[in-house]
C-alpha cells in the first residue's frame, strides 16, 4: 500500500510528508519533502505553543494553516510522482502540537483538522494518534518506538535517538522501552530567533565558540523532568526560556554551548539512569545535522557508537514522518500502535480516527 505521512514538530520549522511503500514487514521510502513555514507562520505556531491561553479565533486559523501545509505537502508530493489521490492508501497525519498535558490532565492536542486534509486531497486520512492512548493511562507519547521496532528489530545493548525540538529516546532491547529525555533542539532555535535573527545555530558552530556555563547547566540539569521515572513525556509547556531573567546579559554563544551540553548531558544521564548496557545509539532527527551537538553526544557518552540512523537504512530526516505514515496504516489495518510499556497505557489500542476520502 501506498502510504504518505505528515509530521510538524515542536520546532515548528515546517511539515513534513513522506511517501512510503507499506507491506506487512517491509516499508521503502519513495520521496519526502519540507514545506518550510515561513518566519511569521513560525514564529505563530511557537507563541500559540506556550501561550497561556488561546483564544477559539486562534486555534481556528492555527487549524486551518496546518491542514492548508498538510494538503500543500501532500499534493505536491503526488505531482511530483505523478499519483493519483485514488493511488494511496491513507495519510498519516500527526498535525501540530499546542498542548500536551498527558497524565493527569488527560489532554494532548494536535491540530491540522483531517476532514479538511482527507476532503482537499481525496485520501483517507488517519489522525488523532496520542488521545486513545492518553484514554488508556498513558502518555500519548512517545510513539515513535513502536516504528523504531518494525524498522530495527530487537537490538539488544542498541537505542534510537530522536532529536526535534523535544528529544525521544527508544531501547531497543526485548521489550522496546523509551521515553522522551526533554529538549532537544527548542531551547537551542528559541535563543537564536529570540536574540540573533536565526532559525538555528548552523551545525552549532555558535555554540562550539562558547564556553559551557557550569553553575546554569547545573541549574538547568536539576529541573525535576530529568529526574522523573519512566513512562514519562514532555512538551514546550514545561521547557521554555521565556521566564529565565538569569540569562540576561550573557554571551550569546556561551549559552547556547550551554543548551547544546543540556541536551547532550540529558540524553547521557537519561541512557546511564535506564541501567542499560548501552554500546551503539542511532540517531535521527534535525539535530543529527547539529554537528556540535553530536560531538557533544559522543564525549558525554565516551564508550558509545554514536551514528545516523542512516548507517542502519532509516534516513534521519524523515523518520518521524515515515512512523506516522506506518501508524496510520497500523490504524486502516485495524492494528495497535502504542507501545505500553513505553507510554504507561493499560494495554495496547488501535490508535488514531480515521477520515475517509
Ligand atoms: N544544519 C543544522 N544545524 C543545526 N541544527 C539543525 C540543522 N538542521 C536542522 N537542525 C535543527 O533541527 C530542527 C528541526 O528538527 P526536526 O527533526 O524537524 O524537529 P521537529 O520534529 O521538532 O520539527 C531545527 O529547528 C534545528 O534546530
Ligand atoms: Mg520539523
Amino acid at each position: 500500500m501506498l502510504c504518505i505521512g505528515l509530521m510538524s514538530g515542536t520546532s515548528a520549522d515546517g511539515m513534513d510528508a513522506c511517501l512510503v511503500r507499506i507491506s506487512d514487514d517491509s516499508l521503502h521510502l519513495l520521496d519526502a519533502l519540507c514545506i518550510p513555514y515561513p518566519d511569521d507562520v513560525s514564529r505563530f505556531l511557537r507563541a500559540l505553543a506556550i501561550a497561556e491561553t488561546i483564544t477559539p479565533e486562534l486555534a481556528m486559523d492555527a487549524d486551518r494553516l496546518i491542514a492548508q501545509y498538510a494538503c500543500n505537502a501532500v499534493n505536491t508530493l503526488l505531482e511530483q510522482n505523478h499519483l493519483r489521490p485514488a493511488e494511496i492508501g491513507l495519510i498519516g497525519s500527526h498535525g501540530h502540537t499546542l498542548r500536551h498535558r498527558p497524565q493527569p490532565d488527560g489532554f494532548s492536542w494536535q491540530i491540522g483538522d483531517p476532514s479538511w486534509i482527507a476532503e482537499h486531497t481525496g485520501i483517507t486520512t488517519v489522525a488523532d494518534f496520542r488521545r486513545r492512548d492518553i484514554a488508556a493511562g498513558g502518555e500519548g507519547a512517545p510513539l515513535v518506538p513502536a516504528f523504531h521496532r518494525f524498522a530495527f528489530g530487537h537490538v539488544s545493548g542498541t537505542a534510537v535517538l530522536n532529536i526535534g525540538g523535544i528529544a525521544n529516546l527508544t531501547f531497543l532491547d526485548d521489550p522496546v522501552s523509551g521515553f522522551d529525555t526533554g529538549p532537544g533542539n527548542a531551547l537551542l532555535d528559541d535563543w537564536c530567533r529570540k536574540h540573533l535573527q536565526m532559525n538555528c545555530d548552523e551545525q552549532g558552530a555558535l555554540a562550539r565558540s562558547g564556553d559551557i556555563l557550569p553553575e546554569l547547566l547545573t541549574r538547568w540539569l536539576e529541573h525535576p523532568y530529568y529526574a522523573e521515572p519512566p513512562p514519562k513525556s514532555t512538551g514546550r509547556e514545561t521547557f521554555r526560556l521565556q521566564d529565565d531573567d538569569a540569562l540576561t546579559g550573557l554571551a550569546d554563544k556561551d549559552v547556547l554551548c550551554t543548551l547544546t551540553e543540556l541536551t547532550a548531558q540529558s540524553v547521557a544521564m537519561a541512557i546511564r539512569g535506564s541501567g542499560r548496557s548501552i554500546r551503539r545509539l542511532l540517531v535521527c532527527g534535525g539535530g543529527v545535522h547539529n554537528d556540535f551537538l553530536m560531538e557533544r553526544l559522543k564525549a558525554a557518552l565516551p564508550d558509545v557508537d554514536i551514528t545516523s540512523t542512516a548507517s542502519a537504512g532509516l534516513d534521519p530526516d524523515w523518520a518521524e514522518a515515515i512512523a506516522f505514515a506506518w501508524l496510520g496504516w497500523r490504524t486502516i489495518r485495524q492494528l495497535p500502535g502504542n507501545v505500553p510499556a513505553v507510554t504507561g497505557a493499560a494495554g495496547e489500542r488501535i490508535l488514531g480516527a480515521v477520515y475517509p476520502a
